[in-house]
């Protein structure tokens, strides 16, 4: 062997490891520019700035970013932290549930709701496929789909799923990458508006153990400005001896891979979307015969002439109960 010296001697070994500083230094300023210019820590510190100016001191709660500000961790590391609950809701409450704690600021009325979570789903949406990962519509959001391609009015958040191939790939590439999505907000005149996401992978994600149920959310696709998220939540053979070939989230819902494969392409709320293959069976396993035939639910009415579900007021409300 020739010695350390030697080799640095060499012309062609230095002109080999200047070429390699240089495309470290150009590839380290490409991640960041991917990311959409700020990394997850600005979002996360400015949105704090802004709610210590607004809410006094003594209401402000502790911050969840308990690694902010150290480097991400290898698979083996994230599997020797003790679990703990990792994604931080504004509050107890059904109507807090619905937001992210570092990002929440005021509960967002009905009337303005909806046009904040289309905005979430479509930009969930468009950007997984642009990134090439596959997802699929899940739980309540499923059912909207089924009922007329929308959220129902009375949903606070939006669920979709993916496979345990992806959510690693989630958990490895793609945690904590800020996204900017142009909303048309007003097709007609051409008014848009740029709204930021941010995808975040729960530490534990990839752990294939039920765990404590703190954590069956895996990963959130979330609205920096408001606090309203997608509920992401990854599928595997979480048990193939006790129950072989069955796909479940953490939070025991259980499905056959014939049951999701191959995925139906379809629409939601106007962009492309994905359901599973057995979507009627899907349905009626989790809410029942009933969610795909009953037209009065939530307060609201099923109207087959425009499709929609329309709010009841309250005198009729109070017939129905
Ligand atoms: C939104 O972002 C795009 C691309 O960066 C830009 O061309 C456009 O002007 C922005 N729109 C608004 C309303 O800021
Ligand atoms: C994702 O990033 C956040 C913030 O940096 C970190 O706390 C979390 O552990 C990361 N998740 C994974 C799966 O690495
Ligand atoms: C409530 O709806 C019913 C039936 O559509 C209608 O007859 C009634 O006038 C409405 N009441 C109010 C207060 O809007």
């Amino acid at each position: 062997m020739r010695p350390l010296a030697a080799l640095f001697s060499n012309h062609k070994v230095l002109l080999l490891l200047t070429v390699l500083l240089v495309l470290s230094a150009i590839l380290s300023t490409a991640a960041v520019a991917r990311g959409g210019g700020q990394p997850f820590s600005f979002y996360v510190q400015q949105k704090q700035e802004q709610q210590q100016q607004q809410t006094p001191l003594s209401q402000q709660t502790p911050s969840p970013q308990e690694n902010q500000g150290q480097k991400a961790l290898s698979e083996g590391q994230r599997a020797l932290i003790p679990e703990y609950k990792y994604f931080q809701e504004a509050g107890g409450t059904l109507e807090l549930a619905h937001y992210d704690a570092r990002f929440f600021t005021a509960p967002i009325p009905y009337t303005t709701h909806r046009t904040i979570l289309t905005h979430l789903i479509r930009s969930y949406l468009t950007t997984f496929a642009s990134l090439n990962l596959e997802t699929w519509l899940a739980h309540g959001t499923l059912l909207g789909w089924y009922w007329n391609g929308r959220i129902m009015p009375w949903d606070f958040d939006v669920d979709a799923q993916v496979s345990g191939t992806t959510l690693a790939i989630l958990a490895e590439q793609h945690n904590g990458s800020v996204h900017t999505y142009t909303a048309h907000t007003n097709p007609t005149t051409g008014q848009e508006e740029n709204r930021t996401y941010l995808l975040d992978v729960n530490p534990f994600a990839t752990r294939v153990g039920w765990g404590r149920g703190e954590n069956f959310i895996d990963a959130r696709w979330i609205d920096v400005e408001t606090g309203m998220f997608v509920d992401i939540t990854g599928l595997v053979e979480r048990d193939p001896r006790g129950q072989p070939g069955v796909w479940s989230c953490k939070n025991y819902h259980g499905y056959r891979p014939e049951e999701l494969f191959p995925l139906r392409e379809t629409e939601f709320e106007g962009v492309p979307a994905m359901v599973p293959w057995e979507y009627e069976g899907v349905l009626v396993g989790e809410y029942g015969e009933k969610s795909l035939v009953v037209t009065e639910w939530e307060g609201h009415r099923w109207d087959p002439d425009s499709k929609e579900w329309v709010k009841m007021n309250e005198t009729e409300t109070e017939e129905v109960l």
